[in-house]
């Protein structure tokens, strides 16, 4: 087994530091790290890095939300993603922040390289600007209608109903996220890098290999569509690093990120002692991967390979793209509880269990994964609780008991050990080119073959017979090894228990190069159970601990249709209805709320008492038209507590697809009268 040592540097997509991990990120830090695991194991010189995504305008706008500074922030943000990966069993060498020293200097740095190479242009832009707030708006905090279809409350960049992509400028009745406010047009200076400049360069790398063929599709479109300069400049007030001579100028969050993998990178090697310049030199011998979502490919495709050319450093040696999560075939859904929380996982099931489960679902490829929870139940107790325990299960009892815990010497069956040693190059093969469903079934076929041998030799049957003691122990040592070349195999995908089976092997931690030595007159601790079964029940307590405690905003004080879609309900009685109590209320406040896409926060007058109703009419109202107007409200609703504080009763408005018309008593009407 002779594999010259590599050097490999490994990243994964850094997570944004407002939002705590769920089992949709876990895909790919699942995979990258089962493959820097393997390649670790094989005895290749391997780091893997990555930090927190923490600068940009959702960050900035979260802590103000919090009443927290940015810092406290994303300080509070990394801690708990370092917890959630270290239990996932992810094994980073090094996890840091895009805000750090080290970012910077590299920030600065390329940018610096880029300018002076004649890659940044300035220009004069016009954008969406917050006449509230003072600040201009990125895309995703503009909603308003489609200028194609009319859909209501639509992102500055798309809409979600018809598909089109526009400007936000192209939106009608447009407003801002954050406040509320109708955006004005205001002009600034921006920087651009000149992605252009680099089309024959990124064509002749994407030909050398580094890109699935799959991606191959997606950029014929982009080059078809031609490479656009890249905006990377954002004006004050902006969380992120201020570009060096350009007062009130920072850098955009997407230029940085990608940076701090280097940023990362660099803090290990000031704390291990490697040199930095032996893996980002344009004349490197070392391998780069960054493994990725496929949304954020052209980023890393096109972005980054250009920007670090332009700024004299080396280019990835391959960027792996994967799918999305989907959980029984649907997007994930807080309603449905299956907007799944990496710690709420942990809550209830052992990381190792998922770590198999999307090992054995990974290919090489873009397609996207479905979680079916009974598929999870049944693959994880099927392979690894009655197959692969069971043949260490099967086997130790007889060792411990009546050899002293000694194994045989010599191998039983060197043939059959023989075969197992040589699936070896093919799982490894498996491994190196992300098919790790692929390695999976040869395991798992490799485990049937154990057991089948145990069936055959019947120990426990040999065990009653005078004179097989020998027998006993070589079989039972046989199966033995072969259950240890199975753990070899599986190390990557589940190092916890690897590491309860060097306890129980009493062997320091396996490596593959350990295939080709079975362990002969050995003596090991004595068996403990290594994996239980997964319950049905816990995975549906885990689905309850994820749904979500307050009704979704779409749910709230919904308007319905015109008769014909929305037919006349059941037949209420007057005393039933006079339980409704309905009073007219004057809106003396109201403002959005951030992070809810629909709601508006009202502060109602009921003549002498005030209220606070969240109001799902943001698609509709702009808050600063809605003060000052009358209207009516459901008096004596029970409280309802929501995400964003306590909602004390329900405005009444009417509508369907084409609008939403709060109602209104007629002028004289005064806060707090009866409607009757
Ligand atoms: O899409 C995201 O979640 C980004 N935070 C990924 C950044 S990856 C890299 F470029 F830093
Ligand atoms: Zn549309």
């Amino acid at each position: 087994m002779s594999h010259p040592t590599r050097r490999i540097l490994v990243t994964s997509a850094l997570p944004y530091a407002n939002g705590p991990i769920h089992i949709g990120h876990l895909v790919e830090y699942i995979q990258t790290d089962i493959w820097v695991r393997f390649q670790k194991l094989r005895g290749h010189e391997c780091h893997y890095v990555c930090a927190d995504d923490a600068h940009g305008t959702p960050i900035m706008l979260r802590a103000e939300q919090d009443n927290v500074t940015p810092e406290q922030l994303i300080e509070r943000v990394w801690r708990e993603h370092r917890a959630d990966f270290a239990d996932f069993l992810i094994e980073f060498d090094n996890y840091h922040s895009t805000h750090s020293p080290e970012c910077r200097h590299y920030a600065e740095l390329i940018y610096r390289r880029l300018d002076k190479g004649g890659y940044v242009s300035r220009r004069v832009i016009t954008q969406a600007y917050d006449p509230e707030k003072q600040m201009f708006l990125p895309d995703r905090f503009i909603k308003g209608e489609c200028p194609r279809c009319g859909a209501l409350d639509q992102y500055g960049d798309s809409c979600e109903n018809c598909g089109a992509t526009y400007a936000p400028t192209d939106l009608k009745n447009p407003r801002s996220v954050v406040s509320g406010a109708t955006p004005i047009l205001k002009e600034s200076l921006h920087f651009f890098f000149k992605l252009a400049d680099f089309e024959a360069l990124l064509k002749d790398w994407i030909a050398s290999g580094p890109i699935q063929p799959q991606m191959v599709n997606k950029l014929d479109e982009w080059f078809t569509a031609g490479l656009q300069e890249w905006d990377i400049s954002r004006d004050a007030p902006y969380w992120g690093f201020e570009i060096p001579d350009a007062p009130g100028k920072y850098f955009y969050v997407w230029l940085d990120a990608p940076i701090g993998y280097m940023a990362s990178f660099q803090h290990y090697c000031d704390r291990v002692g490697l040199k930095f310049e032996d893996f980002w030199n344009p004349e490197s011998d070392a391998e780069v991967y960054h493994f990725i979502g496929k949304d954020i490919a052209y980023f890393h495709i096109l972005f980054w390979p250009a920007e670090l050319t332009g700024a004299g450093f080396r280019k990835p040696t391959a960027v792996h793209c994967h799918g999305f999560l989907t959980v029984d075939g649907q997007k994930m859904s807080k309603s449905r509880g299956t907007f799944i929380k990496a710690r709420t996982y942990l809550n209830h099931l052992r990381p190792e269990y998922l770590r198999y489960y999307f090992a054995s679902k990974l290919s090489d490829g873009i397609d996207d994964l479905d979680l079916n929870f009974e598929d999870f139940a049944q693959r994880v107790n099927s392979d690894l609780v009655g197959k692969l325990v069971n043949i260490a299960s099967r086997c130790a009892g007889f060792i411990t008991r009546r050899f002293e815990g000694r194994l045989a010497d010599p191998l039983a069956e060197p043939a059959l050990y023989a075969e197992f040693v040589a699936a070896g190059a093919s799982i490894a093969q498996a491994y190196e080119g992300r098919e790790f469903g692929r390695a999976m079934r040869e395991i798992m076929a490799l485990a049937d073959r154990a057991n089948q041998y145990i069936d055959e030799k019947k120990p426990w049957a040999l065990a009653k017979q005078p004179g097989a003691e020998a027998e006993v122990q070589a079989v039972c040592g046989m199966g033995l090894n072969l259950f240890r070349v199975l753990m070899i195999y599986l190390k990557p995908v589940l190092p916890g228990m690897a590491a309860q089976v060097e306890q129980f092997l009493q062997i320091p931690p396996l490596r593959w190069a350990d295939l080709d030595a079975p362990l002969l007159d050995h003596v090991i601790a004595e068996f403990k159970p290594l994996m239980q079964r997964v319950e049905m029940a816990q995975i549906a307590a885990m689905i309850e601990d994820s749904k979500e405690s307050y009704p979704p905003a779409e749910e709230v004080a919904k308007p319905s249709g015109p008769l014909v879609d929305d037919p006349i309900g059941p037949t209420v009685t007057i005393e039933e209805f006079a339980k409704v109590d309905l009073r007219v209320a004057r809106i003396v406040k109201a403002e959005a709320v951030t992070g809810a896409d629909k709601l508006v926060r009202l502060e109602l007058d009921l003549g002498g008492e005030t209220r606070q109703v969240f109001a799902g009419i943001k698609s509709a109202y702009a808050p600063n038209d809605l003060q000052g107007r009358l209207t009516v409200m459901v008096a004596n609703l029970a409280p309802r507590k929501m995400r964003f504080g306590v909602s004390e009763g329900m405005v009444l408005a009417a509508g369907g697809g084409g609008g939403i018309y709060l109602l209104a008593p007629d002028a004289g009407a005064e806060p707090g009268m009866r409607v009757k």
